[in-house]
Parts: structure tokens; C-alpha cells; sequence
């Protein structure tokens, strides 16, 4: 069995991969998170393994199976999926960030499960989670690297924004207002938004998109050398 491509488009590189959602623990047995599904990450590295390149894939809690030749560390929160997408940072080319990150957590983990009161109003206080791909980005040996954006209104404006405010080299703007698409389903519909470019992909199933994303991320991140 071929182990992979050795002149794939992305051989020798060394690519870290975040997906799926992170979870951020209220109490012993309770904790916020999100739908994110993890196969578009997962996708994605696959299709990197397949053009050759070496894959770090940090993933929160989801049902898949690791993918073949793909080093997986599987994280619960935001802080350690930073932890994770740090370590060997230095020598990671590109850094795709495709994980739902929980914007906020608990401001502290209750030791016990925290009981029901007598209020008909429970008030929960959360701090702001580190902005993973914010943090990569704005190292002085930053990586070639990309953000997702999923919208429901106004789609390229915010992408735009995002990829300025992090100093992204590359977002892809999802728009997930429409049912069957994005978010936790099999198929996907993107805009990658660079600097200087807008390229639709109109829908497609994920892995599909992934094979034509790391088409796309190769090509430009060998323009960019
Ligand atoms: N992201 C991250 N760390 C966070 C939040 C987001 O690395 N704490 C990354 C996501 O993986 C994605 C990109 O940033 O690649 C955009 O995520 P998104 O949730 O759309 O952006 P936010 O800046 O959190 O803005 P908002 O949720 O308000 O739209
Ligand atoms: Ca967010």
C-alpha cells in the first residue's frame, strides 16, 4: 500500500490541522460546545496526507476515526488546543484552523455538579477563550496560515475582517444560513478570500472541497515563498 505521495504538491511540508468543537467544562458532568461535526478538518487532512505533506491534526471530541498516517492529539478545551497547536510550531509550514472554537469558557470548573436552585434565573459567567489562529499568526515564524469563517449574513465582510484583524493569509467564508451545507453536514459551498483574490467553489461534498482547498493552499503557498 502507497503511504503517500512522495512528490505530492505539499511532499516534506509539515501542516498542523485543528478541527472539530472544542468543550469547555461547567461542572463535573456539564460543559458548552457547538455542533461542528470535525469532517471538514478531517477532510482536509486527508487530502493533505494524500499530497504528500506530514499532518498534525489537533481535534476536540468528535466521532471519527483517526485518519491513515495522520498524527492526531485529540484536546477537550480552547486552552489546550492551543497547548497542541503550539508544540512544533516552529517547524509547521502551514497551519489550517478549521476546529469551532468555543469563544468563551467558565470562568471557573465547579468541583462538584452544581445543583438546582430556587431561581427561575441562573446567571453563568464566562471568560474569553485565546484565539487560536490569532496566536499562530502573529508569531515572527508564522506559518503560512488559514482561517474558516462561518456566517449567516453578510458572509464576505466578515471573512474580509477576520482574515485583516488576525492576519490571516487565507479565509474561507462559509456561509451556513442555508440548510444542508456547512456546519455539521456532509457537503460544503465556500469563498476563499485572500488579499488580493475571491475564488468560489460552488457545492460540493467535503472531501471533494478539501482535495480542491489543498490544490489552492499549495499553489499559493508557494507563491508566497
Ligand atoms: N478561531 C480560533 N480560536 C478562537 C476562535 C476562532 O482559532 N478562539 C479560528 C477558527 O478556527 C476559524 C477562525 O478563527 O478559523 C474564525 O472563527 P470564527 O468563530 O468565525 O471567528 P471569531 O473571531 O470567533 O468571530 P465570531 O465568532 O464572533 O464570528
Ligand atoms: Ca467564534
Amino acid at each position: 500500500v502507497a503511504k503517500q505521495f512522495d512528490n505530492g504538491a505539499l511532499s516534506g511540508l509539515n501542516i498542523h490541522i485543528t478541527a472539530g468543537p472544542t468543550r469547555e467544562p461547567l461542572d463535573p458532568v456539564r460543559y458548552i460546545s457547538n455542533h461542528s461535526s470535525g469532517k471538514m478538518g478531517y477532510a482536509l487532512a486527508e487530502a493533505a496526507i494524500d499530497a504528500g505533506a506530514n499532518v498534525k491534526l489537533i481535534s476536540g471530541p468528535v466521532n471519527l476515526p483517526a485518519p491513515a498516517h495522520v498524527e492526531r492529539v485529540s484536546i477537550t478545551t480552547a486552552e489546550d488546543m492551543l497547548e497542541a497547536s503550539l508544540e512544533g510550531i516552529s517547524n509547521c509550514n502551514i497551519f489550517i484552523a478549521c476546529a469551532a472554537v468555543a469563544d468563551y469558557r467558565p470562568t471557573s470548573i465547579a468541583e462538584h455538579k452544581i445543583k438546582k436552585g430556587n431561581e427561575e434565573i441562573m446567571e453563568l459567567h464566562l471568560v474569553k477563550n485565546p484565539d487560536i489562529v490569532a496566536t499562530i499568526a502573529a508569531r515572527v515564524d508564522k506559518p503560512f496560515t488559514i482561517g474558516f469563517a462561518a456566517e449567516t449574513r453578510d458572509v464576505l465582510s466578515y471573512a474580509q475582517g477576520k482574515l485583516e484583524r488576525k492576519n490571516l493569509d487565507m479565509i474561507i467564508a462559509n456561509d451556513v444560513s442555508q440548510a444542508g451545507i456547512g456546519f455539521n453536514s456532509d457537503e460544503n459551498a465556500v469563498t476563499l478570500v485572500t488579499r488580493d483574490t475571491h475564488i468560489e467553489i460552488p457545492q460540493t461534498s467535503k472531501r471533494q472541497l478539501a482535495t480542491l482547498l489543498i490544490e489552492q493552499i499549495s499553489q499559493l503557498y508557494k507563491t508566497s515563498k
